[in-house]
């Protein structure tokens, strides 16, 4: 999927949602919603694996999920769909579905007003999941009225991809919050390529702790950072993201905070997100980064 958009083939990924379809029929809702004409499952003729059974549990849960959003939020209305998902976690005891909800929120929310996106710029989140925060930051993107996409979400997630769209599709947000498939670091330098040199003002960590470092490094090197970027880490105590804390955040810094938060209804469950504004691109940066591209 992730070759397809960025080789802007529509023709595969239809192709891709068709045999979705077929491996996750309780969400097939999210995933027709792509398809051109009416939806034809294909019989099936794939061999049972052992993750099949995992595997459909996890898509009954997310079906569940697909079920509670559209009977309770009307199309268009961003905020519904946001308290729609977070009652899904609360009302439903959904404990498993993760996103950045509560205090952290909030956080995100005035990181991304701090970094006072402009005509031009763009906002990235890196993990989409179900849309959440995509929902939350385009929603805010839109309030400036920029040139659009305001704001690019990446997951690799095929069945994740489909649902965040069709999420955002039902705030109508699409045109603002874009969800583009892809393997962060893989997809990080069609950033660069997209938006150009210092188009990122802001940057939204929530995909795997254990990376955070180096998709940051990935991007700084890119040059698609602007300079004084703000970049927002979530989960760096649980899963947790060692090595971006000791690279960035073990000593005291006035360009780096941290913030002891609980997760979303779960307020016994500590956790943190960590904020770091990236300095103007150094020197060596700039030579790493011709290194790179010999
Ligand atoms: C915690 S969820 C993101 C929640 C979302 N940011 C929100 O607040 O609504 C993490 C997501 O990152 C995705 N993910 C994990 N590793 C990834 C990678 N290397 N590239 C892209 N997406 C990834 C997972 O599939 C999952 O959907």
């Amino acid at each position: 999927m992730m070759h397809s958009s960025w080789a802007g083939d529509a023709a595969f990924e239809v192709q891709l949602h068709r045999l979705l379809c077929n491996t996750a029929p309780p969400l097939n809702a999210a995933v027709a919603r792509w398809l051109p004409g009416p939806m034809e499952v294909p019989a099936s003729t794939s061999v049972p694996s052992p993750n099949d059974q995992t595997s459909w549990y996890r898509y009954q849960k997310l079906g569940r999920l697909l079920h509670f959003v559209s009977a309770r939020a009307r199309e268009g209305d961003a905020d519904a769909v946001l308290r729609s998902i977070e009652d899904f976690v609360g009302d439903a005891n959904q404990r498993w579905l993760k996103v950045a909800g509560g205090a952290k929120s909030e956080v995100v929310a005035a990181a991304l007003d701090a970094a006072a996106l402009r005509e031009g710029e763009v906002a990235l989140e890196m993990g989409c999941f179900v849309g959440y925060t995509a929902i939350r930051l385009g929603h805010l993107v839109s309030e400036r009225h920029l040139s659009k996409p305001g704001l690019v979400s990446t997951e690799m997630e095929a069945l994740h991809l489909c649902i965040s769209r069709h999420h955002v599709d039902l705030a109508q947000l699409s045109t603002v919050a874009e969800v583009w498939a892809g393997h962060i670091p893989w997809a990080t330098p069609r950033y660069v390529e997209q938006f150009g040199d210092r188009s990122v003002p802001f940057t939204f960590m929530d995909h795997k702790g254990t990376r955070f470092h180096e998709d940051f490094r990935d991007c700084r090197i890119s040059g698609v950072l602007c300079p004084n970027s703000l970049l927002l880490c979530d989960n760096v105590l649980k899963p947790g993201a060692p090595v971006h804390l000791w690279r960035h955040h073990r000593t005291a810094s006035p360009g780096a905070r941290l913030f002891s938060l609980t997760e979303f209804r779960e307020p016994d469950m500590e956790d943190w997100q960590s904020l770091l504004y990236n300095p103007p691109p150094t020197a060596s940066a700039f030579l790493e980064r011709g290194a790179e591209r010999q």
